[in-house]
């Protein structure tokens, strides 16, 4: 992630921010910055209550969220169950077991688990016992859920592709993770999606705009057959990207979280002049005539806004969809969801009015309920993930580069319904006559 060191002090004030730059500075020694700027990780900041003296909490830091990192803490838990067996521990071996590529054998044991642990005489404090009936949740859902038949092919899968991006937003739920895919590997994996008969390609990030290959593997993904779209925050964008995108992406998505800067900040931070920029990006995309679907994150802090919002958006001629979700508690702290967090009939019902008003707009409104374990997402280092809404927040299924697409689709995590089994990118009736000639 980019940012320069007057950035992090504006966000951050003063003492925080040199200590924080001080710290990841240390901590992205082996991440080669793009440029001459300091590499800033945003758990660091929108996390500050992980508990860095349990091993359990450790898990969650960027460079321990992986499948090596979750088999040497499962051996560790395996060790202490045997030895000196406590509530805590069955319900710290039951997390890991449904938090890293599950099965169902693997569910039943952490249900197995997790009774004991919040059984009669368990030795849980109130908070603990709380996670893990949250946990529990998830893995009989889960359990229930796997009982139903095959899921079928997967359509579209979502890859943050990159991990770093100019920007720090608030409680941004990406996992930034240490290592990202090279090149050819990332094409493998483009050429194996195709294989299994997935049709469409959602890269992000991070930022996808700003790795150094991404021409060469949207070309490359867009020949192999697959129907690509980018999320980004634009904020790169030139005419020359523009001109080399041009029909070979289906759409760029582009967040527009305000109709200000001052609304945009309360949830980006890092650059001042990202509205101009987004604007600029907004009107490049129309004189290429690249199909824009805007995203939106809707917190308690631009919600008031939209109405603003939806005036602009009317304005530009190459927009086709608007994606409004809402903004997702996913690892916030108490403080950050307290602060950002809309209810989601709150939610529901202004997005309903907003559709209502503007069905030009092509209005697309997704709640954290409805995305809950419905995504297939490739992560940077090529390990899958899907995002579930309880205590479990993300979920490994696997690793794109030594298993099947039917091997992960197949995980229980996945959920049987989810849209990506279905799902086609937006084409608007304006789209249709003005953009796909
Ligand atoms: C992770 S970003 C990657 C692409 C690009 N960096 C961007 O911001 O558009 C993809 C989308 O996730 C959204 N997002 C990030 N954190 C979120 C959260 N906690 N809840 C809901 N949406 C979130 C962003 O606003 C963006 O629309
Ligand atoms: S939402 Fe996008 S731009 Fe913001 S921190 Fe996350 S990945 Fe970066």
């Amino acid at each position: 992630m980019y940012i320069d060191r007057d950035d992090v002090v504006a966000i951050l004030g003063g003492a925080d921010a040199v200590s924080l730059l001080d710290r990841s500075t240390k901590g992205a020694e082996s991440v080669a910055p793009k440029t001459n700027t300091t590499v800033l990780r945003p758990v660091d900041w929108v996390k500050p209550s992980v508990d860095r003296a349990s091993r359990f909490e450790r898990r969650l830091l960027f460079e321990n969220f992986t499948i090596a990192g979750f088999t040497e803490l499962r051996a560790e838990l395996e060790d202490e169950l045997r030895i000196a067996p406590t509530d805590t521990v069955r319900y710290q071996l039951a997390t890991v077991l449904a938090q890293c590529m599950p099965t169902r054998l693997s569910l039943e044991r952490a249900n197995y688990l997790l009774g004991r642990a919040t059984g009669p005489g368990s030795d849980l404090s109130n908070n603990l016992r709380d996670r893990a009936a949250e946990v529990h949740r998830s893995v009989r859902t889960m359990l229930a859920e796997s009982k139903s038949g095959a899921s079928g092919k997967l359509t579209q899968v979502n890859w943050g592709i990159y991990n770093r991006c100019p920007l720090v937003c608030v409680g941004c739920y990406n996992i930034f993770n240490s290592r990202t895919l090279p090149l050819r590997n990332a094409m493998m994996v483009a050429e194996k999606l195709v294989a299994a008969g997935v049709e469409e390609l959602v890269i992000s990030g991070g930022d996808p705009l700003e790795w150094d290959d991404i021409l060469t593997f949207v070309d490359h993904a867009y020949h192999c057959g697959l129907r690509v779209a980018i999320d980004t925050v634009g904020y790169s964008l030139t005419a020359e990207m523009a001109e080399a995108l041009r029909g070979k992406i289906t759409y760029l998505g582009l967040p527009v979280d305000g109709s200000a800067q001052e609304v945009i900040a309360g949830f980006r931070k890092g650059k001042n002049d990202l509205f101009v920029r987004i604007r600029h990006a907004l009107e490049l995309c129309s004189e290429y005539e690249i199909a824009v679907k805007v995203n939106t994150t809707v917190t308690a802090g631009n919600i008031d806004d939209m109405e603003d919002v939806a005036q602009m958006l009317c304005q530009y001629g190459s927009i086709v969809s608007w994606s409004m979700f809402q903004w997702w508690d996913l690892r916030a702290t108490p403080a950050l969801t307290a602060r950002m967090q809309i209810e989601t009939t709150r939610f529901r019902e202004r997005t309903q009015q907003l559709k209502r008003a503007y069905p030009q707009l092509g209005i697309w409104a997704q709640d954290v309920d409805r995305r809950a374990r419905t995504h297939f997402f490739i992560s940077a280092n090529g390990e899958v993930y899907t995002f579930d809404s309880g205590a479990l927040a993300t979920i490994i299924i696997g690793y794109i580069g030594a298993q099947t697409v039917a091997e992960l689709i197949a995980s229980p995590a996945l959920r049987k319904d989810s849209p990506k089994f279905t799902r086609s990118f937006p084409v608007s009736r304006r789209q249709q006559e003005t953009l796909v000639g």
